[in-house]
């Protein structure tokens, strides 16, 4: 019971996601978890090179830079984490074609700043949101080893969210709220629509 998603997450996070993770991705991601755990991995090692990237392009704005820096390294320290878990359970890294998640998302981003900056961050947000969500619904269906480590996850993905959002209102020059419903509504089409690829952060199973 003190694993359900509504102890685990805060409340603010919930509401900022449009949607729940679908049940049907629950059931693929369980019968998928070397797939499941390769993904995750990549998805760690981007999330450090999207930071990164933010921390070239923004060179003066030092509280992006701070913040971009740490995340960057704890994003590294999770790829870590996950491999050394795939090494223990036999399952071997190989790259993996990206869900359209990411780049479902990026995409409506704006091409020119400031706008492009707060599109950015908001992006994050959900990126963040979503993992975490998805953490915490796995966590009570996982075997203990796998439970606690994505306990963990959870809360640090979950600061990650509170940065990126921290950040877009910080350097928005007006209210973020219109541009954070516009990428609500994109994050649910593509949590929800029909999804033939397996991922991490994959829309509604179906049969390939
Ligand atoms: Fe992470
Ligand atoms: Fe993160």
């Amino acid at each position: 019971m003190h694993d359900s998603v509504e102890a685990l997450l805060p409340a603010d996070l919930l509401g900022f996601l449009p949607c729940a993770t679908p049940d049907e991705w629950i059931m693929a991601a369980l019968e998928n978890q070397s797939l499941l755990l390769i993904d995750h991995a990549q998805c760690e090692r981007k999330a450090a090179s999207t930071a990164m990237s933010l921390m070239y392009r923004y060179v003066d704005h030092p509280l992006l830079l701070t913040k971009m820096s740490q995340l960057a390294r704890e994003e590294l320290l999770h790829f870590e984490q996950v491999v050394k878990l795939m090494e223990a359970r036999g399952i071997d890294y190989r790259h993996i074609g990206a869900s359209r998640y990411a780049e479902g998302l990026r995409g409506h981003v704006s091409r020119d700043d400031p706008q492009r900056l707060v599109d950015v961050l908001i992006v994050g947000a959900f990126i963040e949101a979503r993992s975490c969500e998805r953490f915490a619904r796995l966590i009570p269906r996982l075997d203990d080893e796998l439970a606690k480590f994505y306990r963990t996850l959870v809360k640090s993905e979950g600061r990650h969210y509170e940065d990126y959002l921290m950040l877009a209102r910080h350097f928005a020059t007006q209210s973020i709220e219109e541009r954070i419903a516009f990428f609500a509504d994109r994050e649910r089409e593509l949590i929800e629509a029909p999804d033939p690829v397996f991922r991490f952060h994959s829309g509604m199973p179906v049969a390939a």
